[in-house]
């Protein structure tokens, strides 16, 4: 396995590698089970004759002015064990300074699945994510991608991007990771107090028994209610959206949807979503 600081370096290892289908898995390190999860589905797409890239940065421009991006977990030496162990040929870790310009003056405005969930409480995250992504793409030459399902919107953005700017390249959706207990994995799950640790889990266990509702707006009543339970756990959002647009779903109807979540457990703010069928269809 090889790695890679500078872009120049990175330049030249593509020429030299022009012939190989290459799968990419953008990260911003601190790597668990749910990063190596999509090496592995990189692998399978490209095959053992393929080329398989791993990128670590934790990107700027995607925090906004109080977020963690000081205190993100960096993890490179475990990270870099992890990509090797699961077969990554390259991995990409520039630095900022290598990755924008100072007078960086183009970025990328997704104008409408940005607009609400994550995109509501973060202003200019998904900015930040599009354009670094699709520098990433540039970098890399990759012919596809992989993204997880637990960050759905971000994927359905990167879909949307792809598709309205031509990126030749496919983009494949690995699905979500999970403790036993349920909760998403997440390198933020490491700010959780012992407490709010064995609380988090309500998310998905709300998110699954809202499938049990006739209408999509009961399901979110259901689903409310459950985390509400939770004295410590306070809702950022709790929606029902169509998979694609993610405008929301009419509460009166139901049928197949994604339901989606931030809560926030003291300042710490997960995120979770999954598929719902209500029985009203
Ligand atoms: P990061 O949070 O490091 O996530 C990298 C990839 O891992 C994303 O595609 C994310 O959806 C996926 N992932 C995270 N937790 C997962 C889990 N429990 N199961 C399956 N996949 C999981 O997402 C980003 O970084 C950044 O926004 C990035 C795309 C790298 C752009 O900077």
């Amino acid at each position: 396995m090889e790695v890679i600081h500078e872009v120049s370096a990175l330049r030249t290892w593509n020429r030299e590698n022009t012939l190989r289908r290459r799968a990419l898995v953008p990260t911003m390190g601190a790597l668990h089970r749910g990063h190596t999860s999509l090496l592995d589905i990189a692998r399978k797409e490209v095959g053992e004759e393929g080329q398989v890239v791993a990128t670590i940065f934790v990107n700027p421009t995607q925090f906004g002015p109080n977020e963690d991006l000081a205190a993100y977990p960096r993890t490179l030496e475990s990270d870099l064990e992890k990509c090797n162990t699961h077969g990554a040929d390259l991995v990409f870790v520039p630095d900022s300074r290598s990755i924008y310009e100072k007078d960086a003056s183009i970025e990328i405005h997704e104008l409408s699945l940005s607009q609400g969930l994550c995109g509501a409480s973060r202003p200019g995250h998904f900015t930040g994510v599009c354009t670094v992504v699709a520098k990433l793409f540039n970098l890399t030459q990759a012919d596809v991608a992989v993204f997880g399902e637990k960050d759905f919107q971000q994927l359905a953005i990167i879909r949307r991007m792809v598709r309205d700017l031509d990126f030749p390249i496919e983009i494949v959706a690995g699905p979500t990771v999970r403790e036993k207990d349920g909760l998403a994995l997440s390198s933020r799950n490491t700010y959780l107090s012992e407490e709010d640790r064995s609380s988090a889990p309500v998310i998905r266990k709300a998110l699954r028994e809202a499938g049990n509702a006739r209408t999509f707006g009961e399901a979110s009543q259901i689903a409310r209610n459950l985390i509400e339970t939770v004295n410590s756990a306070k809702i950022d959002y709790l929606e029902i959206v169509d998979p694609v647009s993610l405008k929301p779903v009419d509460p009166e109807s139901g049928g197949t949807a994604r339901i989606i979540a931030a809560v926030y457990f003291g300042k710490t703010r997960l995120i979770d979503n999954r598929q719902i069928d209500t029985s009203l269809s």
